[in-house]
């Protein structure tokens, strides 16, 4: 997403917009990008201080304006110039909000669900490139902070602006509607993730479902036809109803034939109203073809044609690290980062990746916990466990103790002869299984973002021993 062109906007329109107070020249303008990590701060930019876990934006201020930035966005007084709020998140809302208004050319969609955002943002944003100029960040940018962030990025010439939207609770999508109305909106799955904080799945899919709430009757709601819940989302919006699917033979845009090659990249003949069209993905694992199916039928309803749309879908690579990344060793063993995150849904769909992958070799996976399942953890990572060993992987390794019910779940599975091993932290992942790899192996590393196994599946993948310093992304220093 760089520090592109932004809308110029002067400080007095800051201050008005936000409703904050004005410490600085009225007419200054900012003319650059509107950030959060001081480091990223600069010329003609603004940097909006906020106060984090471990460190508080603030102090950062005058480093924000050495480096070129033209005023702080603060709820406390900086030496430098500055609009001082009394809500940080709100203000950038509002200025969002601002820029989205000034743009009524500009077609808004949003992408979310409980797996799968990121990756179907990522492959929407290279088939909407091919239609005109497009803003789409690499990562999640998905919440109170990166989502305006993502839209203050828009400017006359932006033509599409393609959002993840999350939710950790209720009225957080509604929330995030209001700062860039969507004209189409994504539901991809209702699942598990971030569960414990909703309740349960009809919780999470009344959450989702504001983004189709939110839709004008031109509108159009872009539905997954093989989840009922996503599907139900129908009655909920006044917008047009379009679907995609991989087993409703009624979805709209669908796929047939599908096969995977030796990596797990799927082929597939891509159904549409207009026609077939073959493509051959290169992300890796089943569970990317609905992804692909969504983004397609986003692209549809902007105008792209099934060979545009199925050329884009095949030429799409990963954009966001740390998502199905699949390293072949020179030795032959194959390591799969999946570290970024882990729900239920979305460690059976790389477990299931994994195997595929190791046909021809033993299956391992280091997993860690997966966060923020509330009452239902205990019995996901159970359940995780035992579809592990159901697959029959010859090693599941769980790392740290809240990953521990994953091998008591394994362990349910009285015929299963692999290996079950828990170890406190990542270095002892590695020691457990370095030594042992063989030229067919392939090691599968996933873990919630907590754990940081990042460092453990690229430690794996140069084939040496001691995990890298957890690297930060750019979407977490964002945040
Ligand atoms: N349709 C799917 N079903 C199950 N798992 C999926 C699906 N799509 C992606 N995944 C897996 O889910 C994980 C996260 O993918 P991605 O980052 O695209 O999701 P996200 O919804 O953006 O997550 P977050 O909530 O962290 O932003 C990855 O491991 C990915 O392989
Ligand atoms: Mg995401």
């Amino acid at each position: 997403m760089g520090g592109g062109p932004v809308i110029p906007l002067t400080l007095a329109q800051v201050a008005e917009i936000t409703g904050g107070q004005l410490h600085g020249e009225l007419a200054a303008v900012v003319t650059g990008e509107v950030v959060i990590d001081s480091r990223r701060a600069g010329p003609g930019g603004l940097f909006a201080a906020v106060a984090g876990e471990r460190a508080d934006g603030h102090d950062f201020a005058p480093a924000a304006v050495a480096a070129g930035a033209v005023a702080v966005l603060a709820t406390r007084p900086v030496p430098v110039p500055s609009v001082l709020v009394a809500d940080v998140p709100a203000a950038l809302a509002a200025l969002a909000r601002f820029v989205a208004d000034s743009l009524p050319d500009t077609a808004i969609a949003g992408i979310t669900g409980s797996s799968g955002k990121t990756t179907t943002k990522d492959l929407a944003a290279q088939l909407v490139e091919r239609l005109g100029p497009t803003i789409a960040p690499a990562g999640s940018f998905n919440n109170e902070f990166g989502h305006p962030l993502t839209v203050l990025h828009a400017d006359s010439s932006t033509r599409y602006l393609v959002l993840e939207l999350s939710a950790r609770g209720p009225g957080h999508i509604a929330y995030l509607c209001g700062i860039a109305p969507p004209r189409y909106g994504v539901v991809l799955n209702v699942g598990h993730a971030h569960a414990g904080e909703f309740g349960g799945l009809d919780q999470v899919a009344r959450a989702k479902g504001e983004l189709v709430e939110a839709l004008p009757a031109g509108g159009v709601a872009i539905l997954n036809a093989d989840d009922p819940r996503v599907l139900a989302m129908a009655a909920r919006t006044r917008a047009q109803v379009v679907t995609f699917g991989m087993a409703a033979p009624e979805a709209a845009i669908r796929a047939a034939d599908v096969r995977l090659d030796d990596l797990g990249r799927a082929s597939f003949t891509l159904l549409t109203p207009e026609g077939p069209a073959p493509v051959t993905l290169r992300l890796h694992g089943a569970h990317i073809v609905p992804n692909a199916l969504a983004a397609a039928a986003l692209a549809h309803e902007l105008g792209l044609g099934p060979a545009d749309i199925a050329d884009g879908l095949s030429a799409a690579v990963a954009r966001s690290r740390w998502r199905m990344e699949v390293h072949r060793r020179g030795d032959g063993v194959t390591i799969i980062n999946d570290a970024y995150n882990a729900n239920p849904e979305s460690v059976r769909a790389a477990v299931a990746a994994l195997c595929h992958l190791a046909q021809d070799g033993r299956a391992f996976a280091i997993l860690g916990h997966m966060a923020e399942l509330g009452a239902i953890s205990r019995a996901s990572h159970e359940d995780v466990g035992e579809f592990a060993a159901r697959a029959d992987l010859a090693g599941l390794i769980a790392v740290g103790e809240e990953a521990a019910p994953i091998l008591a779940g394994a362990r349910r599975v009285r015929s299963w002869t692999g290996e079950a091993l828990a170890v406190p932290d990542g270095a002892a992942a590695l020691d457990a299984l370095a030594n042992q790899l063989k030229p067919g192996d392939v090691v599968l590393v996933k873990a919630s973002r907590a754990a940081q196994l990042e460092g453990v599946a690229a430690a794996l993948a140069r084939g040496d021993d001691p995990p890298e310093p957890p690297a930060m992304l750019q979407e977490e220093a964002d945040r």
